[in-house]
């Protein structure tokens, strides 16, 4: 596809759109951080979800998951080997879990979406693959950057992780948004020449971008449960996290809209550069 064709498929915000998506970035950060202060041995994942919901619409908006594609919920919800999409139910939460948390709010005609992942209780399972996860998803937003092409993108996210000993899920990808939850480009978490054709984009002021990693301790390869059509899984069992953030393109820093304090600076969000 030809440069041109290929940047105009993808927006770029005006000044009035950008405070939409602002809002839209903070109810999400909020509803995580609300989600997060309740994770706890015992709760259920159908208990934080409603507290999401709940926290969604009291703000005015909408739950950009929930009907989605026949998405039965407010959030995604997922534990141990799963690795997105896990649907909350009356499953307790149980102490050195790896539990995340993703979920959308969709307010005054745009959307914002974020997750996170962590531990239940106190524990050392999957310290080092939180760690790793979360400084993919910092040294990918580092990327972010008007004249970078996408693809630098996924190089960075994969060369972290791989280093690591850690891999990338291939199957699914970060994405643009706003209107729509999912928008051109598609944003993988690794760079095979010629696999997407959004690698060659040039990213622009404007641009609003859902970076997310999905990392696996052990094989990359995932699977679909096949009774409820949405929960992945690690096909080897072993552990899975996630983090997302929905950022704006600018002439310096992205802007990351998905914090309760509201937008901030790449370099000014609370553990930037621990990675
Ligand atoms: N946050 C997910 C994403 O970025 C969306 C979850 S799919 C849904 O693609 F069906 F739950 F909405
Ligand atoms: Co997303």
């Amino acid at each position: 596809m030809a440069q041109e064709v290929r940047e105009r498929r993808v927006a770029r915000r005006s000044a009035d759109e950008l405070e939409k998506l602002k809002v839209a970035g903070q109810i999400v950060g909020e509803t995580l951080d609300l989600v997060r202060a309740q994770i706890a041995p015992g709760v259920t994942t159908l208990e934080l979800d409603k507290l999401a919901e709940d926290h969604i619409r009291a703000r005015g908006a909408v739950p950009s998951f929930k009907g989605y594609r026949g998405y039965p919920a407010a959030t995604c919800i997922q534990i141990d080997d799963v690795v997105v999409h896990g649907i909350p139910d009356e499953t307790a939460l149980e102490v050195g879990q790896i539990v995340g948390v993703d979920l959308g709010a969709y307010c005054d005609g745009y959307h914002g979406d974020g997750a996170f992942t962590t531990v239940v209780g106190q524990s050392e399972k999957g310290q080092e693959l939180l760690a790793v996860t979360r400084g993919a998803l910092m040294i990918g937003l580092a990327e972010a950057r008007a004249g970078n092409r996408l693809k630098q993108i996924s190089q960075a996210v994969q060369e972290h992780v791989e280093s690591r000993g850690y891999n990338v899920v291939r199957q699914l990808t970060g994405h643009g948004i706003g209107q729509k939850m999912h928008e051109p480009p598609q944003i993988p978490n690794f760079y095979s020449r010629g696999e997407f054709e959004d690698y060659e984009l040039v990213l622009q002021p404007g641009m609003v971008l859902a970076i997310e990693p999905m990392v696996n301790a052990g094989t990359a390869q995932v699977q679909v449960d096949e009774e409820d059509g949405w929960t992945v899984r690690t096909a080897d069992g072993e552990l899975s996290a996630h983090f997302e953030h929905t950022v704006v393109i600018t002439d310096s820093e992205p802007l990351v809209l998905t914090l309760a304090e509201g937008a901030k600076l790449l370099s000014d969000v609370p553990g930037y550069g621990q990675a």
